[in-house]
């Protein structure tokens, strides 16, 4: 062999070491599973985005869900593919939570080396991928630890516990092989979510002229939950409280502000006061210079770029107010810093025994829960997702 031809194929050998470094040292990733709703990607994805929805039972029980949940999505895919349209053309939730996981395992792999290679797996409830293709994409990779990182910041067993029984639906069957499990089921008031989350409303008030600024109401608008959830003893709502109060005593408590709620469906009653009518009420009061803040989701999708920018913006201008919208975090680096900082720490202290594959608060159930598959989810994770 010539030395040039030996000088070629070691520069290969190397860059095959770079490409395919967890097979070449024998380690399998630690995989990191972001769950959260999803979307869809494009317009055509909205039935069968709204079909799963409709089909979860542990977000919205129904009477014969097989049969009602393709119907009712049937019925309100022309609406929501419009709403997909004038966006558009899809959620950009994908995207985002891609670009988030995969600079959050980059600096994983530094702060927390010892359980690296770390590996970021997509999970959406109702979206692609969805978790069973995930779970199979775990098996194939050979996962043998992963952390089921939930990408809500607030917990809810809308949301965060139904992903984690879908999760343990597709573990308990086998379908992801034998993984050693642990959970972050919330970080509302982490330090570095709080502080990115502040940085975009004060961007969003360096808008308003110097003179006005401290007069701006900053409206916190997060998804709402129908009552019967919020009185079953769910913790979203004290959760996202806790959020708004963290970003407000990094603010100076600097701004008068409320927390309202958005995207109510249907006649029954659900947590309020609606997004929609606090903005009229505060044209009303003579309060016309206002920041609409996400607090709840970590990136924008349908809620965010349809119903507060193109929906209550609006409004709010007709009604001759000054309207902005801090921006979703998206690719924000202090968030990206601060998914790696929340993920570094729960593998520190879990290596070090610190702490056990769930948190505490984890383990109690909705005092009002008459879910069993609740009971069997935050048991099967306790134990490390082993049977
Ligand atoms: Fe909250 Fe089951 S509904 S634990």
């Amino acid at each position: 062999m010539s030395c040039r031809l030996g000088s070629t194929v070691s520069r290969s050998v190397r860059q095959m070491a770079t490409l395919h470094k967890p097979s070449l040292t024998g380690k399998s990733p630690t995989a990191i599973v972001m769950l959260n709703m999803g979307g869809p990607s494009t317009v055509p994805e909205t039935y069968d985005f709204l079909k799963n929805l409709f089909m979860d039972g542990d977000l919205i029980p129904l009477p014969f869900q097989r049969v009602l949940a393709p119907l009712i999505a049937k019925r309100r895919t022309p609406q929501i593919e419009k709403q997909y349209a004038d966006i558009g053309g899809g959620s950009p939730i994908l995207k985002y939570t891609e670009m988030q996981g995969a600079g959050m395992c980059e600096l994983l792999d530094e702060l927390h080396p010892e359980t690296a290679p770390h590996k970021p797996y997509v999970a959406f409830r109702y979206a692609n991928p969805l978790t069973q293709e995930t779970a199979q994409r775990m098996k194939a990779d050979g996962v043998k630890r992963a952390v089921a990182f939930t990408q809500y910041p607030q917990y809810s067993c809308s949301t965060t516990g139904s992903s984690l029984n879908e999760l343990f639906r597709r573990g308990r069957a086998g379908e992801m092989g034998d993984i050693e499990w642990s959970v972050i089921d919330r970080w509302g008031t982490h330090s570095g979510f709080i502080e990115a989350v502040a940085q975009n409303i004060e961007a969003a008030l360096a808008k308003f002229q110097q003179s006005a600024r401290s007069d701006v109401v900053i409206l916190f608008s997060a998804h709402s939950l129908p009552m019967s959830v919020v009185n079953r003893g769910d913790p979203y709502v004290l959760e996202v409280s806790a959020s708004v109060n963290a970003v407000m005593d990094r603010l100076g408590h600097s701004n008068p502000y409320r927390l309202v709620w958005q995207s109510q469906v249907g006649p029954s009653a659900w947590m309020g006061m609606q997004t929609g009518e606090a903005i009229k009420g505060l044209a009303r009061l003579g309060k016309k210079e206002v920041i609409l803040v996400p607090i709840a989701f970590t990136s924008d999708h349908i809620e965010t770029l349809y119903e507060l920018d193109l929906e209550y913006m609006k409004e709010g201008k007709e009604l001759g107010m000054e309207l902005h919208r801090a921006e979703s975090l998206n690719g924000s680096p202090v968030f990206i810093r601060a998914l790696a900082d929340i993920t570094a720490q729960h593998l520190r202290d879990y290596s070090a025994r610190t702490i056990g594959p769930t948190s505490v608060q984890m383990g109690l159930r909705c005092p009002g829960c008459k879910n069993m598959t609740c009971g069997q989810q935050k048991h099967w994770f306790a134990r490390a997702g082993r049977s």
